[in-house]
């Protein structure tokens, strides 16, 4: 274990905090007691706004990251308050907020076949539902994907991918007396997987309501510019976050605690 690994693990254990263990599509590698890498997506790519395991039945209430070694180039991981997108959305698309608050949403995620890019040497690592839920037979994963993901219907296909249903259900979740966005209203920007996003009836949301949402979370986040040692935590109840693209070398540390 390194000296930043040993700093990581020692600033959470002085915090009090006690670990998560994560669960999800991310090839997170396990460095040491409560230390993971971050999400190993290629550098180039946008990893879109987020709480931390919102598609897990249970989800980490906080995450530290330590920059270990900063990008050269973006990579920033940035962050925002997820009551500011309720209250923005609600002020600029009342009627799609009201919508998605009776009718729910409908998020279908659609796992490739092959993640390509992958870092680990784990032999489930090339596919994403299998290491997801760390199993190849599809009937013990469908087991596991109900009872461990907040999913309610999953689908393989013969060629190799899956389709994950969640909802219809309200994106909008309160924690500690403020309403936050925690589910994602918008489909990933990146090629690692597809999702799709619908009302509950099944009715498209209109893609000018995407686009403003979108605007909403780029002017309203905040970029944090790495340098070495530095040491983020953030209350994942409150607060989404994203990584932009950069150029690597970038390793970003986590842990997940209660
Ligand atoms: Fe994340």
């Amino acid at each position: 274990m390194s000296a930043v690994q040993r700093t990581t693990r020692a600033s959470s254990r002085h915090l009090v905090l006690e670990e998560f263990c994560y669960q999800g599509p991310v090839d997170r590698i396990k460095l040491a007691d409560r230390v993971y890498t971050a999400n190993a997506v290629p550098s180039d790519i946008m990893i879109s706004f987020h709480h931390e395991m919102a598609m897990i039945k249970e989800f980490p209430p906080r995450i530290m990251f330590f920059c270990q070694q900063p990008p050269p180039v973006g990579g920033q991981t940035t962050i925002i308050s997820s009551s500011v997108v309720v209250e923005k959305v609600e002020e600029e698309l009342p009627q799609v907020l009201e919508k998605m608050e009776q009718d729910g949403i409908i998020f279908t995620l659609h796992t490739k076949s092959i993640y390509k890019n992958s870092t680990t040497s784990d032999p489930l690592a090339g596919t994403v539902w299998q290491r997801m839920l760390k199993t190849t037979d599809e009937v013990e994963a469908k087991k596991r994907a109900l009872d461990m993901l907040a999913c309610n219907n999953v689908k393989f296909n013969s060629d190799g991918t899956a389709c994950f249903t969640f909802g219809p259900m309200n994106p909008i979740r309160e924690f500690n007396g403020k309403r936050v966005m925690f589910n994602r209203v918008v489909g990933y920007e990146t090629g690692e997987r597809d999702a799709f996003v619908t009302f509950g009836d099944g009715s498209p949301v209109p893609s000018n309501a995407t686009e403003t949402i979108k605007k909403i979370y780029e002017e309203n986040c905040v970029d944090i510019n790495w340098q070495k040692g530095d040491i983020l935590l953030v209350d994942n109840l409150a607060v989404q976050h994203a990584r932009r693209p950069g150029k690597p070398p970038r390793i970003v540390l986590v842990s997940l605690s209660n």
